[in-house]
């Protein structure tokens, strides 16, 4: 066997990323590694390619492979890939013109399949799952931040709100408000810092405004109700949902994991104090084991219902996406967001089989293409 084309029958896989001047390529390496380690072990062929190296119309281009020991990587000659895992680190290197005219490409070419195209917008979220009645009782009152009259409309019905960015991650430039009625300054809105939150107080609905346009500057908003979660030691947690095609093409639950808030953080985000937890763990406080089993059990289920809504929405080919789901006081699940490059999980189950995944379907996905176009070599 070669090592350079390790099976005829397995399909050669690309991770496509961005160049750059100093690191050669945009990503986690890590990450890159941990997969390129999976395939070989898997006999497939992968590498990490940069949407510059990648020539659609040659059949050799030129890719990076990590060396065997050492943090080096190589950059070699390697066939043109029929799957590409789409791994470009960040929305604005998306948009640019020619990341955006190479993935174009990469949908339209007879021979490659490139899945998770694009990064989800928040509030196309949130339209997409309000259009099917079987996700949009999950789906928090959720409406785009354009002015204060949409502020006031939302608080006639909620004294709590998330305000978010659009093309928000990790936590950036999310603002939680309260409303106090009975309080001389009745607006409080906590700003969620790198560090430590900082609270703002207003006696008024304008001077609030004037600091939240402060706050989010050009940044498109949504405005969201905030739902009251359940809490374990007085902080709140949240479920994190890993979803991923499988080697029949179809979706499946990989894992599911908890994420505790730091203490007086808005978000549940690891980097800002946040931890991981296990979610039987963190429910069966609140919930008593019964319940907490019947919430686990709904979990993949609403999941799943969640993606499909996702997917068909999108329009688009998508083979994986997390998901951030809140659960309430009574056990109800609410959706918070989907991610569709998902972040790697630490738990090593579920690193491990997400690995695995990746390659499951990427042969599913060349079994297809073969069966789609037979004549084709
Ligand atoms: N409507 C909401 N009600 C309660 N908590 C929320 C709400 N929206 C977000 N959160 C909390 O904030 C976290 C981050 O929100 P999310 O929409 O996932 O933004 P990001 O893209 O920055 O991760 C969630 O995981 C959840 O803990
Ligand atoms: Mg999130």
């Amino acid at each position: 066997m070669n090592a350079r084309f390790p099976d005829d029958s397995k399909p050669v896989i690309a991770i496509l990323t961005t160049s750059d001047r100093e690191r050669k390529f945009c990503g986690n390496r890590s990450n890159f590694r941990d997969i390129i380690r999976t395939g070989k072990e898997l006999g497939y062929l992968v590498y990490v390619v940069t949407v510059r190296d990648l020539k659609l119309e040659s059949r050799i281009v030129n890719g990076y492979v990590p060396a065997p020991v050492g943090k080096l990587w190589h950059r070699i000659p390697l066939p043109l890939p029929q799957i590409i895992y789409n791994r470009i680190p960040t929305r604005e290197e998306e948009e640019k013109g020619p990341v955006a005219r190479k993935i174009a490409q990469c949908l339209e070419h007879q021979d490659i399949v490139l899945y998770n195209p694009y990064f989800f917008n928040k509030w196309s979220l949130f339209e997409w799952l309000k259009g099917s009645r079987a996700t949009s009782r999950h789906v928090p009152h959720t409406k785009r931040l354009r002015s204060s009259r949409t502020l006031a409309s939302m608080l006639k019905n909620h004294d709590s709100l998330y305000l978010k960015p659009e093309n928000g991650k990790a936590g950036k430039g999310i603002m939680r408000l309260n409303y106090r009625g009975d309080a001389v300054l009745p607006y409080r809105l906590q700003i969620q810092g790198l560090k430590k939150n900082l609270t703002y107080k207003a006696a008024s609905l304008d001077r609030l405004w004037t600091r939240i346009e402060k706050e989010k500057g050009d940044d498109l908003y949504i405005v969201q109700q905030a739902i009251e979660l359940a809490t374990h030691r007085g902080r709140p947690f949240d479920l994190r949902v890993l979803l991923q095609k499988n080697g029949r093409g179809g979706w499946g639950v990989t894992g599911i994991g908890a994420r505790l808030a730091g203490v007086r953080s808005i978000t549940t985000h690891v980097p800002r104090g946040g931890s991981i937890e296990e979610p039987r763990n963190m429910l069966e406080g609140t919930f008593g084991s019964e319940k907490t089993a019947a919430i686990l059990r709904s979990v993949p289920t609403t999941a799943l219902l969640v993606a499909r809504q996702i997917e068909r929405a999108s329009e688009y080919a998508l083979g994986e996406m997390s998901m951030d789901l809140g659960v309430d006081k009574n056990g109800g699940l609410w959706f918070f967001e989907a991610n569709s490059r998902p972040m790697k999980f630490d738990e090593p189950a579920i690193r491990k089989l997400s690995l695995e995944r990746i390659f499951q379907y990427s042969q599913h996905l060349a079994l297809q293409s073969k069966l789609e176009t037979p004549s084709r070599k």
